[in-house]
């Protein structure tokens, strides 16, 4: 697992625990291994570091890079090249199976409709969304040229709850989370899947994650009441009209940052 150390790793590592695994811990921050887990400080950009980190797994989950938008060269190394570094380690060291954490902004300029599908043609709105065409991308290519098994998480809102109107919609559980990396890690092939749980809100489609074994159980509205107050948002305009919301917004342009 690369970016355990985040919050979306911290969530996991929990929830990912079995008997008989051992979870391999990477991060550029040093991390406490406990039992049945490994822990390694490294960047996952150095080629060396990556080929010893990824020595003997069965599979890697990339979490790492930034999360955030950020300005274009600092995106580059660690999103995109790291990415590269990560899935030509996995190719040299004959790994099968990869899981890429892709994000909505991937796609955050879409405007709201029904049911977004799968699969959705790219539509970043951030440099952070670029470098989630181009994991998706790398992905794609790795599996039809060697036949690796990769499945890019378009993931939401992953948080311990809900924070505000939009993740009533975005949530993705922590345990939703773990379900559909367990379901990601066994699939064959090449997926792009929404990282989303059954929220009542709910507005992008989960028939790919279903394909897949993805079976999510948690729905955002049970914290509606405490998130929204008496105020009902107003689904045409931002954050609601469109999938990336805020990230749409130009106080996110780069160059404002
Ligand atoms: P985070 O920012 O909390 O964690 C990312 C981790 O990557 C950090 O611990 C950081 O130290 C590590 N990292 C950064 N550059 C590195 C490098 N060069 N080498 C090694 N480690 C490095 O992010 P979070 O929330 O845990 O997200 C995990 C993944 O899921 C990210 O790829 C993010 O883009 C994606 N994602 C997360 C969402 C969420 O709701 N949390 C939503 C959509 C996508």
């Amino acid at each position: 697992m690369t970016g355990a150390a985040g919050g979306v790793g911290t969530l996991l590592r929990p929830r990912l625990a079995r008997e008989g695994r051992v979870l391999r811990l990477l991060d550029l921050v040093p991390i406490e291994a406990g039992p049945g887990e490994e822990a390694l400080a490294a960047d996952l950009t150095d080629p060396d570091a990556m080929a010893k980190a990824v020595d003997g797994v069965d599979a890697i989950l990339h979490l790492g890079g930034h999360s955030v938008e950020r300005p274009w060269q600092q995106i580059l190394d660690a999103n995109i090249n790291g990415t590269y570094v990560v899935l030509e380690a996995a190719r040299r060291a004959g790994v099968r199976h990869v899981v890429l954490a892709s994000s909505n902004h991937a796609v955050g300029f879409q405007p709201r409709t029904d049911e977004v599908p799968d699969y959705l043609f790219p539509r970043p709105d951030t440099y952070y969304g670029v470098s989630k065409v181009a994991k998706e991308a790398l992905g794609s290519l790795y599996h039809d040229r060697y036949g690796m098994a990769v499945t890019c998480l378009r993931i939401g809102s992953c948080f311990e709850r809900p924070r505000d109107a939009r993740m009533l919609s975005t949530w993705l559980s922590p345990d939703d989370c773990a379900r559909l990396v367990e379901a990601a890690i066994a699939a064959e092939g090449f997926h792009v899947v929404w990282g989303v749980s059954a929220n009542t809100r709910r507005w992008w489609s989960l028939d790919e994650g279903r394909a897949i074994g993805f079976e999510p159980r948690d729905d955002a509205e049970a914290y509606a009441a405490e998130v929204l107050g008496d105020d009902e948002p107003d689904l045409s305009a931002l954050p609601h009209s469109h999938v990336g919301g805020r990230f749409c917004e130009p106080r996110y342009d780069a160059d404002n940052l």
